[in-house]
């Protein structure tokens, strides 16, 4: 059985190619340049293609069983995900496993939210064998932190104190394995949610301790932090995600003890926790 995988040299992508690998099933990952050395397991595949380039992708379907699409939060999200979806269709792709988010539907003023969401109904209304995963928070955003933790003694992420849930991208990669790989996924959607709520002030309290320095919780000023945002990236992407912040803040993102049992009886083992994620982190760092 072979599964192309789209955003294979990302995060989740990455992830899944290498649990694919370990399940026994050929992997092909579609990528815009030939990866780096060592990026990829020796395993896997590469199609150059490119998510907004129908031809590229035909020619990546050639052969292929599944599709494991994810797309990165761009302007033309929705386009691109739509390009892979109808090609995929039409190649008779028997199943397309799709990376959505937490919530969809509870946020359709957020540009990447109310894109996955319009992905998610024409996958329900396509025909082809589908599963939906809709992760929350990635625990791993959090190890892009090093400088603000370690440096200036600030936890940045404007994630509020109610909770939110989060989940660790081995967990993802898993889910999406077992989806393309086991019996019995079709049209299910699976909340992908991590064993407990974060919130700002805990996560900075718990850098704190792991690292053994005072780290404070920088807050939730959306305007300030959105502003701040556009100095790293495009002013809509900074756009984006405050609106996503700011609606966690506002409308909440927590998981329920119900959607931590079905993911756990999804894996066969209890979903990795933030506090785990960082104490592996803050070892590696000390290192
Ligand atoms: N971060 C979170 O907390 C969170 C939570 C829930 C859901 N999500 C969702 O997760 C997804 C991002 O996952 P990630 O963190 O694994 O992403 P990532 O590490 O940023 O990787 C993005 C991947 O997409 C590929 N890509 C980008 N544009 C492409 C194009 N035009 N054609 C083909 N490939 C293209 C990139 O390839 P190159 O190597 O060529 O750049 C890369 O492999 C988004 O859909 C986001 O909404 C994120």
């Amino acid at each position: 059985m072979k599964v192309l995988v789209t955003g294979g040299t990302g995060n989740v992508g990455g992830a899944v190619v290498r649990e694919l690998l370990t399940r026994g099933s050929q992997v092909r990952v579609l990528a815009r340049k030939h990866p780096l050395a060592g990026k990829l397991p020796t395993q896997a595949e590469v199609a150059i293609g490119d998510l907004m380039d129908p031809v590229s992708l035909e020619a990546a379907l050639e052969g292929v069983d599944k599709l494991f699409l994810l797309n990165a939060v761009v302007a033309d999200e929705l386009t691109q995900a739509l390009i892979a979806y109808g090609i995929a269709k039409r190649k008779g792709v028997k199943h397309i496993t799709y990376l959505s988010v937490f919530k969809a539907e509870q946020f359709k003023d957020v540009p990447h939210f109310a894109s996955k969401l319009a992905i998610e109904n024409a996958l329900r209304e396509s025909g082809v064998a589908y599963t939906i995963l809709r992760p929350g928070y990635y625990i791993q955003n959090d190890g892009t932190l090093k400088g603000a933790l370690t440096g200036a003694g600030i936890y940045p992420m404007p994630i509020g104190t109610e909770g939110i849930c989060a989940v660790d991208v081995r967990d993802i990669a898993e889910a999406a394995a077992i989806s393309l790989t086991g019996e019995g996924h079709e049209g299910q959607t699976y909340d992908l949610v991590g064993p407990s709520l974060i919130n700002g002030p805990a996560n900075a309290a718990l850098w704190s301790t792991l690292l053994s320095k005072e780290i404070r919780y920088t807050g939730h000023n959306f305007d300030q932090w959105e502003l701040q945002m556009r100095t790293m990236a495009p002013a809509w992407t900074a756009f984006d995600l405050r609106v996503m912040f700011q609606g966690y803040f506002e409308r909440g993102f927590a998981s329920t003890a119900s959607e931590v049992e079905r993911l756990t009886h999804l894996l066969g083992h209890a979903p990795r926790s933030y506090k785990s994620f960082a104490e592996e982190t803050a070892a590696q760092w000390k290192d």
